[in-house]
């Protein structure tokens, strides 16, 4: 296995993802109906610095994947990691890949002088799966909120 960070000409690849989508995601859950970004912005995605979107690869398949956005901040640690989306085909869990994948993630917050990554964890298997790699949660829990704009 193989794990890599897309660049420019992975689009076809980004794509992949999308339309596999059911296979990284919960059965209970069932993937999501996102349509794959058209060629600009899908170029726009992989040039953007502050996207990091991972594949762990076999060959020419992708295993899993993780997103995260660096953000920044005003005061205090000036970037952070939110780890946005990660995804393991089905067959391909409990081997290992999911955690190679964080630990990527984790060498590149060494590296790049990243300290801290936060997720929110949508379901008991992947709360249990970060707790495993190391994530714990934090005495006072914010509440997730959301707003569409028409
Ligand atoms: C969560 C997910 C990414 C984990 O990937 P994975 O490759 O299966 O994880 P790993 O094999 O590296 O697991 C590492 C450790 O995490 C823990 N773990 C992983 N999945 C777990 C689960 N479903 N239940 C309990 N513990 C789990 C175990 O301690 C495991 O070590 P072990 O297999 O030696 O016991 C994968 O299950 C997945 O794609 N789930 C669907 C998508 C999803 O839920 N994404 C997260 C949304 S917030």
């Amino acid at each position: 296995m193989h794990i890599r960070l897309l660049g420019r000409d992975d689009a076809a690849t980004l794509r992949q993802l999308t339309v596999d989508d059911a296979d990284f995601d919960l059965e209970a859950k069932p993937g999501s109906t996102r349509a794959p970004l058209d060629a600009e912005r899908a170029l726009e995605y992989l040039t953007d610095p502050t996207v990091l979107h991972w594949v762990a690869e076999e060959g020419d398949r992708v295993l899993g994947h993780l997103h995260c956005q660096l953000v920044r901040k005003h005061a205090g640690q000036p970037r952070e990691l939110l780890l946005y989306e990660i995804g393991v085909r089905s067959r391909a869990r409990r081997c290992g890949v999911g955690r190679a994948l964080t630990d990527t993630m984790c060498a590149w917050m060494a590296t790049h002088g990243v300290a801290d990554v936060w997720v929110l964890a949508d379901n008991p298997g992947a709360t249990a799966f970060y707790e495993a790699c190391g994530f714990e949660e934090p005495a006072d829990v914010p509440v997730y909120l959301t707003r569409s704009v028409p």
